[in-house]
């Protein structure tokens, strides 16, 4: 039989869900966008700074070794979370942003040249977009862009076709935060190795909901950011194939990055440090580990499947409301459900929601081209976290009900 999901200590661990807003116990469905932080991450912040804040890599006094190890030892708790085969595969960045610019920068550097093309989705956030724009302009490269249905389905018989011997990277969302689709990156995987061509996977929205193995995947680049998976803003992870990551050259000059210095010549550090010029944010990379702990602790297959219930749960609810409509209706969906009420505005739709305590994001969640594409201004979007509940996802009916009733 499996074990019950232990969802009473699980909020109990996050202690801003005790807190009210505007009168109203606090509903927080906006993960999405930042996730909250259990006790055991916070409690890893003040430790970290009452206990052994110091530079580290460079320091041989005791604070400088505890902080340099316990940062270490972060980045191998990182790498087995994801099934990286070295440690050295795993490049600490500023978030999933970051990991996109280095990769944008690094390879395309090395790799992309005038008339070469580059592919993404449809459905990417602006952070897996514009760096690729850069890039394109400064090369004279192509960005091409992989269509998605009506219901937010990638569409992979034209991702086939459009995969030649120009393509130089595929860049693709594993799971939509606009629309909630799951891709089907396996397959686009198989399809661009089999034309040779790597693929960056963006897994913000993924990888604190679906278990995944970067081995496994045979995925070259995945990028995520530790705020969305409880642990702290800041910190994020770049994961790149040990081969693709020493043909690149290094993204940012500085300390750490270095093996020697003159003003003649520089040499360059091993992985991981050749990609991490400068001092880190040392306390979130430390803290992140202790996010995976968490997580850990839980088990991500109970997460999901927790979540994917809860997920089934508010569609059916939502859909009992007159005049919702939800955006984003792929079969394979996580974490996230986005939709209109009427012709109410998402933003008078979310600031009603919020004088009732519920927490959503409104507009296009740095989607713009999805919203162009469905002719849409934007959209609520009620985004899941392992704490959230059916009370939560009853607390936003009413609170649309209670929109629908002032503003239609
Ligand atoms: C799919 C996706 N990619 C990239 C990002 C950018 O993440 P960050 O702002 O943490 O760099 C987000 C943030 O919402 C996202 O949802």
């Amino acid at each position: 039989m499996s074990k019950i999901y232990p969802i009473d200590s699980i909020r109990q661990d996050f202690p801003i869900l005790r807190r009210e807003v505007n009168g109203s116990p606090l509903v927080y469905l906006d993960n999405g966008a930042t996730t909250q932080k259990p006790q055991m991450v916070i409690d890893a912040i003040s430790d970290y700074y009452t206990g052994i804040n110091s530079n580290i890599h460079r320091g041989v006094h005791h604070l400088s070794q505890l902080a340099t190890d316990a940062y270490e030892v972060s980045r191998a708790k990182i790498s087995q979370f994801i099934g990286a085969a070295h440690d050295h595969e795993i490049i600490m960045t500023s978030g999933t942003t970051g990991g996109i610019n280095l990769v944008a920068h690094s390879y395309g550097n090395e790799f992309v040249h005038e008339g070469d093309e580059i592919l993404i989705s449809e459905m990417e956030h602006h952070s897996n977009i514009v760096p690729w724009q850069l890039l394109c302009a400064a090369k004279g490269a192509k960005l091409r862009v992989i269509p998605m249905d009506e219901r937010g389905v990638l569409d992979m018989e034209a991702f086939q076709l459009m995969l030649n011997e120009k393509t130089k990277l595929v860049a693709i969302t594993y799971v939509s935060n606009s629309l909630g689709t799951i891709n089907p990156v396996r397959g686009v995987i198989s399809k661009a190795h089999a034309m040779g061509v790597p693929v960056l996977l963006d897994a913000a929205q993924a990888v604190h909901h679906i278990a995944l193995n970067v081995q496994e995947l045979d995925v070259d680049f995945l990028v995520f950011s530790g705020h969305k998976m409880y642990g702290p803003t800041g910190i994020g992870v770049l994961y790149g194939k040990e081969n693709w990551l020493n043909a690149m050259p290094p993204y940012q000059g500085g300390g750490d990055m270095i093996k020697q210095v003159t003003f003649e010549k520089t040499t360059f550090n091993e992985l991981p440090f050749k990609f991490e010029a400068g001092t880190p944010n040392i306390e979130a990379g430390i803290c992140l580990g202790s996010a995976i702990d968490y997580i850990q602790s839980i088990g991500l297959d109970a997460i999901a499947a927790y979540e994917n219930d809860l997920l089934n749960y508010a569609t059916e609810s939502l859909l009992t409301i007159d005049g919702l409509r939800i955006i984003g209706t792929a079969p394979e969906k996580s974490g996230v459900i986005s939709f209109l009420l009427g012709d109410i505005h998402p933003y008078d739709v979310g600031v009603i929601c919020d004088k009732l305590g519920v927490a959503v994001r409104t507009g296009h969640h740095c989607t713009q081209p999805v919203m162009d594409k469905l002719g849409i201004p934007g959209t609520v979007r009620a985004s899941f976290a392992m704490y959230n509940t059916r009370e939560d996802v009853d607390a936003l009916i009413a609170a649309l009900q209670k929109a629908s009733q002032m503003l239609q």
